[in-house]
């Protein structure tokens, strides 16, 4: 079934989003928002299938048209963010908590993924873009919504809300809940709470008091992740040494 803008508009309760477009096919979302001039805050991008889905650290991200949400939008601060990492997290504690509501579970791997148990669900992709001295963030996310199975190496990976509940939902009710609670996370980000979310984040973030392996610099270390620090990085204890990381230095991070 393609995706129903008055079925989304239906269950959307934050005047956050500004505009909404839906493509049947286009390279990227997020490329999309990228090129567009004169961006402003709240324009929303969803895609039933993209030709060249980009994730995280130069890596692919595929879909299977019209099953999952592939959505990106935009974000203009009103003032500059000192560490716009954070907004990846916000994001990922909105997601997380939509999960939660819907599925009972849900926690997030430092920095964006959440997952239910060991299994990724949804992802998000962070970039930004400056015009003289604007800068426009564009959040892109895709979450796995009624992909029935996994191939390769996903298979162990990977889950949907399909395989969680053994039913086909509404990926419109689904998006519109997502934006209702990113749009109250950015609120409340504006009006400075963010303790208040980066301890939920916390609360909620599997890698915490865990021991874990990471790579940086190409190289793979092991140590204890402590805590996350106000401005997104976490602070990890490796033979002694406590050194705090962004979520740019480490190119994986696992759980031991
Ligand atoms: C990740 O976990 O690696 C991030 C995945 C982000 C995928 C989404 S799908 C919509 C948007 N457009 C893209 O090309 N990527 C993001």
């Amino acid at each position: 079934m393609p995706f129903n803008l008055s079925e989304f508009y239906k269950h959307l309760k934050t005047t956050f989003v500004s505009g909404t477009f839906c493509f049947e096919t286009i390279d990227s979302t997020n490329n999309y928002l990228k090129e567009h001039k004169d961006l402003k805050t709240g324009e929303l991008i969803i895609a039933e299938t993209q030709t060249a889905g980009r994730g995280r650290r130069g890596r692919e991200w595929k879909d299977n048209p019209s099953e999952n949400l592939l959505f990106s939008f935009s974000y203009i601060p009103r003032n500059s963010i000192e560490n716009p990492g954070v907004l990846s997290l916000l994001c990922a504690l909105s997601l997380n908590r939509v999960c939660r509501k819907l599925l009972g579970d849900g926690s997030i791997k430092w920095p964006n993924d959440v997952k239910i148990g060991n299994r990724k669900i949804a992802g998000i992709l962070l970039e930004s873009k400056t015009v003289l001295t604007k800068v426009s963030y564009i959040v892109g996310i895709g979450v796995n919504v009624n992909q029935v199975s996994f191939d390769d190496e996903l298979k162990t990976t990977a889950t949907s809300f399909y395989q969680q509940l053994g039913d086909v939902q509404s990926r419109e009710k689904l998006l519109a809940l997502i934006m209702n609670e990113i749009a109250s996370d950015i609120k409340k980000l504006e009006n400075d709470k963010w303790t208040e979310l980066i301890n939920e984040y916390s609360e909620n973030c599997e890698t915490l008091k865990k021991k874990i392996s990471f790579e940086i610099d190409g190289q793979i270390q092991e140590g204890t992740a402590l805590s996350i620090n106000p401005d997104g990085s976490i602070v990890i204890n490796s033979n002694g040494v406590q050194v705090a990381y962004h979520g740019n230095e480490i190119s994986y991070i696992k759980v031991l």
